[in-house]
């Protein structure tokens, strides 16, 4: 993001930075002066608020996810009590697992990750372990179980729609299998092992249906942390990120997040509400998947004309990244040959080998790439390509 900010010259098909163009301004200055105009709202507006969060915007969010689940219970257990608001998802994603994992401790991430919560589990003296399939992930559990090492399993990682890096999105057939075998293994385990859902780009669908969540599998709101963002979809600079969360994590991670900064943005989160119950929001992501598609499509065409024959890709269906996997020889690392002259001539991209953990039950695969068409346009994402496929 700092290379991309500094050098603006340069094509990043790297940076998770979401399209320019579409960028809700006017939205967010008509909603700002209303917000400003009454005095009852401005000084709310603009005082501190509670460590939880904007009730008037979990409200919102929770109708939301019950929308977009289905999820219609009598006495549910998810109430907006179980709904944290935090500085993006990324700070809800530290929180959780600060909380549940003590230095030592065991996750499970997918093979390949996002590589930023990476950061957050070697800061924290984790181990993670990675599988790519839900029968990947039975063995990694059985392979935990044999070493004894179960009981320092806490939690598992999931990027469910549209990953980022890969953009696979989670049938909920394997949402369901998964879960029967993380509950098989909680006996060994000893103690509860948590499902951290990463429903990230879920509103940045381009086509086809939405998937129901994890959450909706977790009917007593025991085992699944549901976190989301409004960056995203919305505007990456308001950063406004929340978690539905099981109701025993709640005290521990608001303790937490208090000591953190007592709150998020209030003025933020007021504005967000606003979108959300005036349905600026709504249609505002309809306008942004147009977007998206032609740079999406852009990509693909570049992909099939100038790469076709020496690579392998997944054709995303929504957020932001296509992941590409090279003939295994070829290095795609920081200091390989590939990244400097790709760099040189104008292109830059996020090595692959960056979204892979420390598994040491596997080597880390170093011959892929991510690449995002959130920020360029397509003119510019036909030429970062030709640039790639030249360097390559
Ligand atoms: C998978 C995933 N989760 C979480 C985040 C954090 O986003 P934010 O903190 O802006 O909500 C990102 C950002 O790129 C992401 O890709």
């Amino acid at each position: 993001m700092k290379l991309t900010l500094e050098r603006p010259q340069l094509i990043s098909l790297a940076a998770g930075f979401t399209d320019n163009a579409t960028v809700p301004a006017e939205e967010v200055n008509r909603i700002t002066r209303e917000i400003l105009r009454r005095p009852k709202t401005a000084q709310s507006a603009l005082q501190y608020g509670t460590t939880i969060g904007l009730p008037q915007l979990r409200r919102e969010l929770l109708g939301r996810w019950q929308q977009q689940d289905r999820y219609v219970r009598q006495r549910s257990p998810v109430t907006s009590d179980h709904i944290v608001v935090t500085n993006g998802s990324q700070q809800l994603l530290y929180l959780v697992t600060e909380v549940l994992c003590d230095p030592g401790d065991i996750v499970l991430v997918e093979d390949p990750t996002y590589f930023v919560y990476l950061g957050i589990v070697q800061a924290m003296g984790l181990r993670p372990f990675g599988f790519d399939s839900v029968a990947a992930l039975e063995s990694k559990l059985e392979h935990l179980k044999r070493q004894r090492l179960l009981p320092r399993l806490k939690l598992l990682y999931l990027i469910t729609y549209f990953q980022n890096p890969t953009g696979r999105t989670w049938s909920l057939e394997d949402k369901r299998e998964a879960m029967a075998v993380v509950r098989r293994y909680e006996r060994a385990a000893g103690h509860p092992i948590y499902i951290v859902e990463d429903a990230a780009y879920r509103d940045m669908r381009l086509e086809g249906k939405d998937v129901p969540s994890f959450k909706m599998l977790d009917p007593r709101n025991e085992r699944v942390v549901y976190a989301n963002t409004l960056t995203k979809p919305f505007a990456t600079g308001i950063k406004i990120g929340y978690g539905i969360l099981p109701a025993a994590l709640m005290r521990a991670v608001l303790n937490s997040k208090g000591n953190h900064d007592f709150g998020s943005s209030n003025f933020l989160q007021a504005i967000l509400a606003r979108a959300l119950a005036t349905g600026v929001y709504e249609r505002h992501l309809a306008a942004v998947a147009a977007a998206y598609r032609l740079k999406r499509d852009a990509m693909i065409q570049a992909l099939d004309r100038f790469l076709s024959t020496s690579i392998r890709y997944h054709q995303p269906r929504g957020g932001l990244y296509i992941w590409l996997e090279l003939d295994a020889g070829t290095r795609t690392g920081a200091s390989s040959k590939l990244f400097r002259r790709a760099l040189d001539a104008g292109v830059l991209y996020v090595p692959g080998e960056m979204c892979f953990c420390n598994d040491p039950t596997r080597p880390i695969p170093r011959n892929c790439i991510r690449l995002s068409f959130g920020a360029p346009g397509p003119k510019q994402i036909r030429q970062g390509i030709k640039l790639l496929a030249d360097s390559i």
